[in-house]
């Protein structure tokens, strides 16, 4: 697929829908456009068949069994909902007891906002540092468990450094310690191999517009066995989604975000080595290219689309100009585009100073090799201007 008016290197931050996928939809924009709560005729099942076909999918892609997949508005929807929902549902069995949750200092904003309204509503938070890679130590993560900690909730891939966090040693812990383990995987879902079943996850956050599926469709992993995980509701309402999330179901959403879980799947072994390939290249280039240039983030306990790099004495703000044909990022551009510096930088130690000289290059399923060389030469020419 032709992106057009440049190079698009920010795939961290959306990707375009596949046209297999705005495909599968059309559809259900269409003449297929029944609510699948509408019980009493065609078109209500047709739609309530292509939800639970898509159900499947997603499921398929992760290791899960469909009716552990609840659909949301997106991963920052259901980060909150796994969140506040578990301390509605702890609170409600038990209001005298104390709450501990355990974060990282390098989480999405929206785990790091919402750990820090729980806060507000008595919940005792530790946000662990993590090491200059962006990864929970294990051994801090053990010394931070206390009696009363009942939820650990840490990102899998670091959505602006690209770092791998230790998600099966964590899960482990948490299992060892009867503590629910969360984890917003957007950045790994259809990126990496999973099985939430065997890795013992309880809740896991995800998007389907990071993996070529629409906007505003995500979901949450809730595990149904050993343990069954118990949350309340964040939105009440007609009873949509076994009660968990109200409000009609977007169809046209949920049947992309199942094909685009199908053809992750389908592709995921092969678009794995093609963008590990592809990112190395453009690494090596950059570095051949640019002396002083520095990667930010574990060489390689990362994510293979992902590369963060500083220009010491290079302020992004003042390169953008000059980089009109290349769709990259500052900080992590999933937020408001503010210009505060990013925490996650300097979570990993990275030098105030150095911080705004930052860029993210986030590289997807139709960048070639050929726009990573002109790539390098943009960026080289923006760099001794
Ligand atoms: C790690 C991570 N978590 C959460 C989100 C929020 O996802 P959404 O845009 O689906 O709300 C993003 C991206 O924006 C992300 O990269």
């Amino acid at each position: 697929m032709h992106i057009d008016k440049g190079i698009y290197l920010d795939y961290n931050a959306t990707t375009p829908v596949d046209p297999v996928v705005f495909h599968a939809m059309e559809p259900y924009f269409k003449e297929h456009f029944g609510n699948p709560a509408s019980a009493a005729h065609h078109w209500g099942w047709i739609a309530e068949n292509a939800t639970n076909k898509a159900r499947t999918q997603v499921a398929s892609l992760i290791g899960a069994k469909p009716n552990e997949i609840t659909f949301t508005a997106g991963a920052t929807e259901s980060n909150n909902w796994a969140i506040f929902g578990l301390i509605s549902k702890l609170r409600e069995e038990n209001p005298q007891e104390p709450l501990h949750f355990i974060t990282s200092t390098v989480e999405h904003s929206s785990i790091m906002k919402a750990m820090a309204a729980a806060e507000k509503l008595g919940v005792e938070v530790d946000f662990l540092p993590v090491n200059s890679y962006g990864q929970v130590e294990i051994e801090t993560l053990k010394k931070a468990i206390k009696p009363h900690t009942k939820l650990m909730s840490f990102i899998w891939v670091n959505n602006e450094i690209g770092t791998i966090n230790p998600i099966a040693e964590i899960a482990k812990i948490a299992k060892e310690n009867q503590i629910y383990f969360h984890t917003d995987a957007t950045q790994a879902f259809g990126k990496l191999p999973m099985n939430v079943t065997d890795l013992g996850i309880d809740l896991m956050s995800f998007s389907a517009h990071k993996v070529y599926g629409p906007k505003g469709i995500g979901g949450l992993y809730i595990r149904s066995k050993d343990p069954k995980v118990l949350i309340n509701p964040l939105i009440y309402g007609g009873g949509q989604e076994k009660g968990l999330r109200s409000g009609t179901l977007n169809v046209p959403a949920i049947v992309g975000m199942g094909v685009a879980a199908e053809l992750c799947k389908n592709t995921l072994e092969h678009e794995y080595e093609r963008q590990l390939q592809l990112r190395n290249f453009f690494w090596e280039k950059l570095k051949a290219a640019i002396p002083g240039i520095i990667l930010n983030g574990h060489p390689t306990e990362r994510a293979p689309n992902n590369l963060n790099v500083s220009f010491p004495g290079h302020k992004s703000e003042q390169l953008l100009p000059r980089l009109q044909k290349l769709g990259v990022s500052t900080g992590s551009a999933c937020g408001t585009g503010s210009m505060s510096l990013s925490h996650v930088l300097l979570g990993i130690g990275v030098a105030p100073d150095v911080v705004p000289c930052t860029l993210r290059l986030s590289i997807g399923r139709w960048t070639t090799q050929e726009e990573l060389e002109r790539a390098v030469e943009i960026l080289k020419g923006s760099i001794s201007h």
